[in-house]
Parts: C-alpha cells; sequence; structure tokens
C-alpha cells in the first residue's frame, strides 16, 4: 500500500502488523517510524524472529524515503530490537524477557479488539503538529515567572482566552476572574463538593457511577434524580443542596434538557439557594441544529459551569474550567490550592494559544464532522428497527435491547466491548424510572475508536446485535 506523505500510514499491510506508525508525526518520519517498530517489538506485535520487508518495500508501502527506512532499521539493529545479517534481510532479534513489559501492565494488550465504549473521542486526531505550534510559541514567549507557583485559578491568558470561546461557543458569561483551570471536569466536581461541605447532592439517574463516587469521596452524600424524555425531573429535589445535571445531552441517555425543565431548574435554584452544576461535557459537538446554548447563561449567580477538553482534544492533557457564581470563587480557588496549588502551566498557556489562533474551533469543527458522519454511519446500520436516542449531540448513543445481558455477552465473544446502561442507575437492578422493570440499552460510543477501526467494529456491533430483540419503551 503506498499512501501520500500527507496521510497517516498506520497499518503495515507488508507483515500485517498494526505499526501504529504515523509518517507526519512532529518528531519527524525517521523518529516517528523507529518508535512504532520499537512499540511493535516491545509489546510483541512483531515477534522474534519476523522477518521484516526491504528497505525499498517498506520506504514504499510508507511513503517515506529509502534512507529514512534504511537509518530507523540502523538505529533499532543498535538498539538490539533487531537484528542484520547479509543476505538474510532484517529480523526482530529475541528480546530479553525483561525487556517486555508484563502483559497485565500494558493497557494496550488489554484493550478490546473493537471499543465501542463511551467517554474518549478518537484520541488519534489528537492535534499533535497544531499543540505543538501552540507549546512552542507559549514557552517562546512565557515570562520566567511562568514558571513559579501561579495564582490557584489557573494562567490569566487561559482564563481571558476562555472567557471569550465560552461566551461565543457556549453562551456562558464567563468573565475571567470568575474561572478557574481545573485538572478536568473530576477535578472541578471534587473542590465543589469539598466547598460544599456535606450538603446533599442530586446526581441523574441514570448518570455517571465514576462521577457519584467522586462526590462521596469528597464526603458529599448522593441522592438521585430521575431523568425521563425531557432530561433531570426538577421538581424531584427536594432536600438537596446542589444538583448535577447534563443539560446539553445527558449522560448516558442522550436526552437534551427540556427548556420548561430549564426554567424549572433555575427557577428552583433561585428560590431556595440550591446550586446547579452543570456539566457540558461534549456541548460542542451538535450535530442537527445551532449549538444549545449552556444553561448558566439563563442564571450565572446560580449555575457552576464545567467544561473540559477531553473530549475536544484528549483526556490526556487533563484541563478543564469552572465558571463560578462570584460568592463561590474564593472557596473554590482555596480549594484548589490545598489540592495541587494549580493545574500545570505549561499546558495551559498552550491551549491559551491555541483558542485565541483560532486552532481549538478548527479542531472542534473538523471533529464535529468526523463524529457526525460516524453518527450517521451507526443510525445506518441500525435501520428504523432499533430505537437509538441521543443521537442529537455528542459521541455517544443509546441503543435500546430487551436483554443487556445477552447483548454483551455475545459482544465480548466478538472482542467487542460497548457500554450498558445498567451500570449506570444508582439502585443496580432498579431504576428510578420504572420500578423493579427498568429499561435496557447499550451506550455506544461512537468517539472512541481510530478512524481507520471504526466501520468495522460498526461491522461487528451489527452482528452482535442480528437477531436480538430490540427493547423499546
Ligand atoms: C459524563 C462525562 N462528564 C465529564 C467527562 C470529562 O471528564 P474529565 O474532564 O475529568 O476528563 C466525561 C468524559 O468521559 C464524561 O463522560
Amino acid at each position: 500500500m503506498v499512501r501520500g506523505p500527507g496521510q497517516a500510514a498506520d497499518f503495515w499491510s507488508g507483515v500485517g502488523v498494526d505499526l501504529q506508525h504515523n509518517p507526519d508525526a512532529p518528531a519527524g518520519r525517521r523518529a516517528g517510524l523507529e518508535h512504532a517498530l520499537r512499540d511493535a517489538v516491545r509489546e510483541g506485535r512483531l515477534a522474534p524472529g519476523t522477518r521484516l520487508p526491504a528497505t525499498r518495500r517498506l520506504a514504499a508501502e510508507l511513503g517515506i524515503s529509502r534512507g529514512t527506512a534504511k537509518a530507523a532499521y540502523d538505529q533499532l539493529v543498535a538498539e538490539g530490537y533487531l537484528t542484520a545479517r547479509q543476505g538474510s534481510g532484517t529480523e526482530v532479534a529475541p528480546l530479553p524477557s525483561d525487556a517486555v513489559p508484563p502483559a497485565a501492565d500494558d493497557t494496550r494488550a488489554r484493550a478490546p479488539r473493537f471499543d465501542l465504549r463511551p467517554g474518549s473521542p478518537d484520541v488519534g486526531a489528537f492535534p499533535a503538529a497544531a499543540w505543538l505550534r501552540a507549546m512552542r510559541r507559549a514557552i517562546a514567549t512565557a515570562p520566567s515567572l511562568a514558571y513559579d507557583y501561579g495564582d490557584p485559578r489557573g494562567r490569566i491568558e487561559l482564563r481571558t482566552a476562555l472567557s471569550g470561546y465560552l461566551s461565543r461557543a457556549r453562551g456562558v458569561l464567563a468573565p475571567p476572574d470568575r474561572i478557574v483551570i481545573t485538572s478536568g471536569y473530576v477535578q472541578g466536581l471534587a473542590l465543589l463538593t469539598r466547598v460544599l461541605d456535606g450538603g446533599a447532592v442530586a446526581m441523574e439517574d441514570p448518570g455517571s457511577p465514576f462521577h457519584r463516587d467522586v462526590v462521596r469521596r469528597n464526603g458529599g452524600s448522593v441522592v438521585p434524580v430521575r431523568v425521563d424524555e425531557r432530561g433531570a425531573c426538577a421538581d424531584e429535589l427536594e432536600d438537596a443542596s446542589a444538583v448535577v445535571v447534563t443539560p446539553a445531552h445527558q449522560y448516558p441517555t442522550g436526552v437534551t434538557l427540556h427548556p420548561e425543565r430549564r426554567r424549572a431548574l433555575t427557577d428552583w435554584a433561585r428560590a431556595g439557594g440550591g446550586l446547579i452544576v452543570e456539566n457540558d461535557y461534549d456541548g460542542e459537538f451538535r450535530y442537527d441544529r445551532q449549538p444549545l446554548g449552556a444553561l448558566q447563561g439563563m442564571a450565572p449567580n446560580h449555575v457552576v459551569y464545567l467544561g473540559t477538553a477531553s473530549k475536544t482534544l484528549g483526556p490526556a492533557l487533563r484541563l478543564g474550567w469552572m465558571v463560578l457564581p462570584p460568592h463561590l470563587v474564593d472557596a473554590v480557588a482555596d480549594a484548589k490550592l490545598h489540592s495541587d496549588h494549580h493545574t500545570e502551566s505549561m499546558g495551559q498557556l498552550a491551549l491559551a494559544e491555541m483558542v485565541t489562533g483560532h486552532a481549538y474551533d478548527r479542531h472542534v469543527r473538523a471533529g464535529r464532522l468526523r463524529y457526525r458522519r460516524r453518527r450517521d454511519q451507526l443510525l445506518d446500520l441500525l435501520g428504523p428497527g432499533r430505537d437509538v436516542r441521543g443521537i442529537a449531540a455528542g459521541l455517544h448513543a443509546l441503543v435500546d435491547v430487551e436483554d443487556e445481558a445477552e447483548v454483551l455477552a455475545r459482544a465480548e465473544a466478538e472482542g467487542l466491548a460497548v457500554g450498558r446502561l445498567g451500570d449506570h442507575w444508582h439502585t443496580p437492578g432498579m431504576s428510578a424510572s420504572s420500578g423493579n422493570g427498568r429499561p435496557q440499552g447499550l451506550v455506544i460510543g461512537y468517539g472512541t475508536p481510530r478512524e481507520r477501526a471504526y466501520t468495522e467494529a460498526l461491522e461487528v456491533l451489527g452482528k452482535v446485535l442480528e437477531g436480538t430483540a430490540a427493547g423499546g419503551r
């Protein structure tokens, strides 16, 4: 297979091995190829004794020069990963056992073959070149004080950039002095729980079990708030002092919070002093109509808005942001100070560069197109016979099935991982909405696979669902 230099050649048909090689790797082609080969040997994807293609053929397959291929082979021979003998070509060398990481520590070894679990974007689409440019600029222009301890709320450059972005893209009222940069949504939730100090926190049912644990482990008590086809039921908040909601795209049902519920929630907050915590984790990805403004814009003094770069860029960055009502800023900044001083500064500066230079918008726009295409592919596969919810936005959809356990077992047998609605209820085996006969469904994360793996993952999903009964409520 010959690919142009601009295309990602991320598998290597010559040896039938996923080399995960990106010829546009920012480190350069030779270093990228060396990395890919080294990893493939270390992880056992290229077994000892495997004969590698001649440099001429490898170069043609990957769309690189023969000199680059040869230099990469020579380097790995020098490092002992490969052996080269006159006349018999280049082979993978036998590796001492301690050079191979134990399988249990290797997340990729444990990863399912086909991954349609919700939670991650396509991290293969991380804009490495744009990030590198932004980081370079950030470091070139940062004052030396940027390397010292700083404001617990985060870098002013990023807070200023986000202030404009959030107002423009999400309708959030976000003066920089009300923003606290966090290491992701989860840290924001933890800090808030500590600041609220023990009051009952209402959380959507179904919702993320991990986020419920985060609240509990930070001293909060969690109470369920039912979710129906209009989103969280605002009339069930009773004694809660705060409610955590996902208005743009409820996790995991995908429902958009109905305008009446938005009003009811803000009325509840205004009347009793309750706090709304808005988790806007995938609000940038809306496909069927104009982006829906954040709830925070309706009641900025009663809503804590939490956003994250985990879906737009990648969870590894650990970058998120909170926009706080004025009365909470000092307390949250103090909690942040006592947690980790502040979030790592250079990443903040790089993100600020990307936002002000509009590289962030461009990346989000490209992602929106890609994920919309994936969503359409999913809908085509499922056809009209299956009820699919939550397709207007985000990176996951809820597919009704009659028997989760049966479908999950079939999926596992095919090497396919998907999310399970049943894991999201507050009370396992019971749903708040239907007593003991709860609806069942698969939470399909169509953002997760790499681009090249998506179609195949969908085909496997189609096979798994074939012949299983659709649910329906
Ligand atoms: C419902 C929900 N909220 C928030 C997040 C993002 O969390 P964080 O910013 O801590 O990575 C995710 C990511 O998977 C999510 O699924």
